[in-house]
Order: C-alpha cells, then structure tokens, then sequence
C-alpha cells in the first residue's frame, strides 16, 4: 500500500508530500522531473474534469511508467470526485489513493457513499480522503473576487464533526480546512492558516490530512501546518496552470515560425518544473527517495 506506507513516513518524519494536479503530458512531466531532481515521493492528483479529459487509465498508467522510467514513488490520486461510479473507476484504473469529496452532499449521504468507497477501495489495499467542509469559492482559478473573513471562516472544519465523519466511514485521509481556499485571491485575501485549529483536528483525527487549496497561501504558514499541525498532504494546481499558461504564452510570443510542439513545449515545462520544486521544498520531501 505505497500511498499509505509514505504518507504514514511523511507523519512520523514531520514532512509533507506535494498531490500535484494534471490535465496534460507536459504538466506530467514537469511534476515527474520535479521530483526526480528533488528524489522526493510525489503525489500526481487529477481532478474531475482532468480526469475524464486525460482518462483514468491513461493516467494511472503515465504514473506507472514515469515511477519507472525516473525511479521515483507516484501515489495517483483522483481529487475531488463526486460520485462513486469515478471512484470506482479509478481504483479499478489503478489509482492509488481516491478522494470522495462529499461536501456538496448531505452529511449522512456524504457517510453512506465515503462508506461504499472506503470498503471498495481496502479490498484493493487503496486508501481514501474523505471531505465534508464546503470552503467558499469555485475551483482552481485566479480569483478576482474577494471573499470576506467570514465567508472563508464559514468553511472551517469542525474538530468533533471530523472526528465523527472519519468514525464513520473509516477514511484513511481528512481533508482538514482552516484558511485554505481553492485558487488564489487577490492581494490581501488571503487570511493566515488558523493553525491552533488545525492541532484541534490533528489532536482528535486520527488520520492523515490533507491541506487542499495551497496556491496564494505564505509559505511560512504551508510549513507551521505541516510541522505544528500534521499536514501530510498537499495539494497544489493554480500554481502550476499559472506557471504553464505564462510560459506558453511567452514561448509563443519568442518563437512565432515554431510550430513542432516538441520545440515549444521544454520552456513551459521547466517552468511547471520550477514551482513544483519550490513546492517540495516546501513540504520537505526532498531526498526522501
Ligand atoms: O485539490 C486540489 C487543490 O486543492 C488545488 O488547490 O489550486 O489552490 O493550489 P490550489
Ligand atoms: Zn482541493
């Protein structure tokens, strides 16, 4: 079960691993290269929409064979997913971690589905996140809208109703939320991680967590939640869809006649690779391979 024995190294090693989304090869392969000059273990996530664009299989597959090709640990992810039936699909595509977000859902039916998932999913030796907090805002975007304190605060998570939830369904990973947003916001919305919070539902969880949302948070605010607060996981994709979309669009704009993408594409993806090694310094698994 590799995603269980290095999140459960990441704790007791008080490190984090980066959960990296892709929607295509290049991004892929910035986030494989990252960690292979870091020799860190990575997490390469995709969500709904990069899932059915890329396909499951296909992705659990890029994963298999760039762990070879780079002798580096991929744990793949399926982030976010709403329904049982994508779940399922990627436990059977080879997935090595599925997060059931039920949030949206009643909490009971957010119970009785992360339940169904949780039991497929250890039949298979895969482990599950679970999530039941509804964090303001829509996905991984720039945000140009401001949201109030309050707003964000509406979302945080409630230590006793984690614990409850993570009873219940027996989840493997709690998607903790205590400041962190998905996307970034403009200058000054972002409030600092509550972090007296998030010991609360470290103190009562009993699982591994994820800090989801990690674009547009202080890095000394990523590194307390990890060191104080037992963040195992991080998840990141704003940052790299930024990095990927600039560097495009300045290779285009510097080669106007290129037009064999194998020549356009090296820049974007050093760039991707850039972030995402700034991220892993972040979360300390650098040489952990
Ligand atoms: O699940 C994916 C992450 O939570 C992405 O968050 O786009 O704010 O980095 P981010
Ligand atoms: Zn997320």
């Amino acid at each position: 079960m590799i995603a269980f024995d290095w999140l459960q190294r990441a704790r007791a090693e008080g490190f984090a691993i980066g959960a990296f989304n892709v929607g295509n090869l290049e991004t892929f392969k910035a986030i494989v290269q990252a960690a292979a000059n870091k020799k860190s273990p990575i997490i390469i996530e995709s969500s709904p929409g990069e899932t059915h664009w890329m396909g499951a299989s296909n992705i659990a597959d890029i994963g298999k064979n760039f762990s070879k090709e780079y002798g580096i640990p991929i744990i793949v992810n399926l982030d976010h997913s709403e329904t049982p039936e994508d779940c399922m699909a990627a436990i059977e595509a080879g997935y090595g971690l599925v997060h059931f977000d039920g949030s949206k859902f009643s909490y009971e039916e957010n119970v009785k589905i992360a339940k169904q998932v949780v039991e497929a999913a250890h039949s298979k030796g895969i482990i599950v996140e679970g999530e039941i907090d509804r964090i303001v805002g829509a996905g991984s975007e720039v945000h140009k809208e401001m949201y109030t304190v309050e707003q964000i605060r509406s979302g945080y998570t409630d230590p006793k109703k984690a614990r409850k939830f993570i009873e219940e369904t027996g989840v493997d990973v709690f998607a903790a939320f205590f400041g962190n947003i998905h996307g970034t916001v403009p200058p000054g919305g972002q409030p600092p991680l509550d972090i007296a919070l998030l010991q609360k539902v470290k103190e009562i969880a009993g699982t591994f967590l994820s800090l989801h949302g990690g674009s547009g948070i202080d890095e000394s605010d990523i590194k307390l939640a990890i060191e104080m607060g037992g963040i195992n996981k991080v998840n990141v994709n704003t940052d790299l869809r930024v990095a990927f979309r600039a560097s495009l669009e300045k290779t285009l704009k510097d080669n106007p006649d290129t037009v064999a993408l194998y020549k356009i594409f090296p820049p974007v993806i050093k760039s991707v690779q850039q972030v995402v090694e700034r991220w892993i310094d972040i979360c300390g698994s650098a040489n952990k391979v």
